[in-house]
């Protein structure tokens, strides 16, 4: 039930403080340590590289997920479109690890590529929302998001619980090879949970924003470097899914190859900024669009900010900052839809759990 909420989508928003106490809880024994499947972890171990397979969201969650279990447990990771997959198979390594990420457990595209990976005898693992899910049933393991129902279409919650399962998994599969890692998930998540709670709590600065940058414009551009740019695919997605502004996530460096020709007076251009090693660099990027009319709009974090920046994020760990960076970007997709008068949680055009292939 949505109760006093006037959609789910903005509710779903609301409950991922919630979602990541939650995992925190389920994925913990009774010392207080990280607790995961024995399977699971040999089936990681095991493994020369991981293939994550996704769609959508799910897809934008496993980019995130790449670099966490390739920076901590430091084993090569691709992350492909399931539904590109099927017809477009690299060669795999000698003992190849599937992880399939779905929301639903049911998404047509995603399995066809179980299935195949099934025939050719293969591993897979489903990080999933729903137990019992088709996903979940075929493949030989599950890990499970416990983010509670997600009715909205556009997905928000299990994205974050996507990244967060993600995380827990790199740290387990790292210590299962006795790499020793100087960050504590667990810790570190409640930390996110904190700061994702001080973040729905600005929902008058995030409509604010939304209203000055996204009320009237056809589109709008999302840029950022390193994992930002992979939030920002997502924020470009969860934009255009519900407002249905032609919304793109650009690499900042990228821009200058060729879609910078579309900035004019007035282009709304969103910059993520909240990796210290990138800073400089992305500054410049919003310096160019800014230059050609964009209308910026910076988000950075305590340790990135500078003057003019329209939304500061609390400081988490640098592996967690996507968590912490969609927020605001989830927010203003809500906010610009709601003041386009578009229906939030139906999007037109789109299903909750895309069946077909
Ligand atoms: C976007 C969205 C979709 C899904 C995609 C995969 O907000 O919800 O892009 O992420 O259809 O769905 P699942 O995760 O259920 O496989």
């Amino acid at each position: 039930e949505k109760g006093t909420y006037p959609h789910y989508m903005l509710k779903e928003i609301d409950e991922q403080p919630f979602v990541i106490r939650n995992i925190i809880k389920q994925y913990q024994n009774e010392e207080g340590n990280l607790k995961l499947d024995d399977d699971i972890r040999g089936a990681m171990k095991d493994a020369d590289r991981i293939y994550i397979v996704a769609c959508g969201t799910s897809y934008n969650a496993g980019l995130v997920g790449k670099q966490l279990i390739e920076n901590m447990a430091n084993i090569p990771v691709e992350v492909h479109i399931a539904s590109e997959f099927v017809y477009n198979m690299p060669l795999l390594s000698k003992k190849p690890l599937f992880i399939f990420i779905s929301q639903s457990g049911e998404t047509a595209d995603s399995r066809a590529v179980l299935v195949e990976v099934k025939r050719l005898g293969h591993k897979a693992l489903t990080i999933t929302n729903v137990p019992g899910s088709t996903l979940s049933r075929e493949a030989d393991h599950t890990l499970h998001l416990y983010a509670g129902p997600e009715i909205a279409v556009a997905s928000t919650k299990a994205y974050t619980a996507q990244i967060a399962v993600l995380a827990i998994l790199a740290v387990d599969t790292a210590r299962a090879q006795g790499i020793e890692l100087d960050f504590n998930p667990l810790q570190e998540l409640a930390i996110v949970a904190n700061a994702m709670e001080t973040l729905t709590d600005q929902k008058e600065t995030m409509e604010r924003v939304a209203q000055e940058y996204l009320s009237v414009t056809r589109n709008a551009f999302f840029i950022g470097r390193a994992v930002d740019y992979f939030v920002c695919l997502e924020g470009s997605l969860k934009l255009k899914e519900i407002s249905y502004i032609q919304a793109e996530g650009f690499a900042g460096g990228e821009l200058k190859h060729g879609t910078i020709a579309l900035i004019e007076e007035g282009t709304p251009v969103i910059a993520l900024a909240t990796q210290e090693h990138v800073n400089l660099s992305i500054r410049g990027n919003v310096k160019e669009v800014a230059a050609r009319g964009a209308d910026t709009c910076v988000i950075s974090t305590e340790a990135t900010k500078d003057e003019g920046d329209r939304i500061v994020l609390p400081e988490v760990h640098e592996y967690l900052t996507p968590l912490v960076s969609v927020v605001p970007l989830q927010l203003l997709a809500y906010y610009a839809a709601l003041h386009r008068d578009c229906d939030v949680d139906k999007p037109r055009n789109l299903a909750k759990s895309v069946t077909v292939e």
